[in-house]
């Protein structure tokens, strides 16, 4: 180390800095963030970030800037993935921005019983779909973790559906298919062939304004809100999965914590067999399936 580094800015100075910032904003955990924020600056991953400032490595006053203004808008609740443009989902790391809800850890266990049900299928190309798809998180994991299967992603929103094309272009292999249009009436092509109709479709209340700042001000409202008991967009997917389905195909549809009951009403109520809801990781209900008779 010569003389002019003991006098430069030290990465682990601007990491403190800046998660009493972010602390001071409410930001639930400040130094997570902001090392992953350096590590983006840096162009790399959290755990190198932690051994630099361990070690008392210098900022160059660039990135430092760079940093503290990634800071100040992470302050502002500007989602973390919308800032370093990306979000982990399983295996992916998918691109998203303005315009797409941000990928969940929880819809990786409801991708998880997609890709179970997928996986089971006894035929060579078996067929799923997943409708309001988003930045692609399940049918991008159903595609690659089953690559024997043929998937359909479906995304109404124009603005959601360029970053699903984004992530398919990386991660979509021949075997994912793409629409643009409403779920209600797509791919009508499939009627009855369909393996496992999978969605976490929008299912917050009208009147339930989420909490977050991330969630309330970044998420694209059509992502979210599912009328007034959250469930509007679920009554429309029950009946399209009965239109997709095979006789023995499988339904998986994200929910609330306190909506399995109802959705277990409403898929019995049109005709699904062995409504089932499973809990996430958090051991709260997630998901449920059914089984198309
Ligand atoms: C909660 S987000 C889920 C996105 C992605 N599947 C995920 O899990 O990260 C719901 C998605 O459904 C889309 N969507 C809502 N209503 C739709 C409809 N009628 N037809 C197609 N997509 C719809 C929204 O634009 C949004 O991208």
């Amino acid at each position: 180390m010569d003389a002019a580094d003991t006098t430069s800015p030290r990465l682990a100075a601007a990491l403190r800095d800046g998660a009493r910032t972010l602390d001071a904003a409410g930001v639930p955990d400040p130094m997570v963030d902001v090392e992953l924020l350096a590590g983006h600056v840096l162009g790399v991953g959290r755990g190198a970030v932690q051994a630099a400032a361990l070690r008392g490595d210098p900022l160059p006053a660039e990135d430092g800037a760079a940093l503290a203004a990634l800071v100040a808008r992470r302050a502002r609740r500007e989602p973390l993935e919308h800032l370093t443009g990306t979000a982990p989902f399983r295996h992916l790391e998918l691109a998203v921005g303005p315009g797409v809800f941000v990928p969940r850890p929880e819809t990786e266990v409801v991708a998880q019983l997609a890709i179970d049900a997928l996986a089971a299928v006894p035929m060579p190309r078996p067929r799923a779909v997943d409708l309001g798809t988003g930045s692609g998180a399940i049918a991008l994991a159903m595609a690659t973790e089953v690559p024997n299967a043929e998937v359909w992603a479906v995304e109404r929103s124009p603005e959601a559906y360029a970053w699903t094309q984004r992530n398919a272009a990386r991660y979509g292999g021949a075997n994912a298919h793409l629409v643009l249009g409403d779920l209600a009436d797509a791919l009508p092509e499939l009627d009855g062939t369909v393996d496992v109709v999978a969605s976490n479709p929008p299912y917050v209340p009208d009147d339930a304004i989420p909490r977050d700042p991330e969630v309330r001000l970044f998420d694209p409202p059509q992502a979210l809100y599912g009328g007034a008991d959250g469930l509007d967009v679920v009554r429309v997917l029950s009946r399209v999965g009965l239109r997709l389905a095979r006789p023995g195909g499988v339904i998986v549809i994200e929910h609330g914590e306190w909506q399995g009951a109802p959705i277990r009403d409403v898929l019995t109520g049109d005709g699904w067999r062995a409504a089932a809801t499973h809990p996430d990781l958090t051991l709260r209900d997630r998901a449920t399936t059914a089984i198309r008779p």
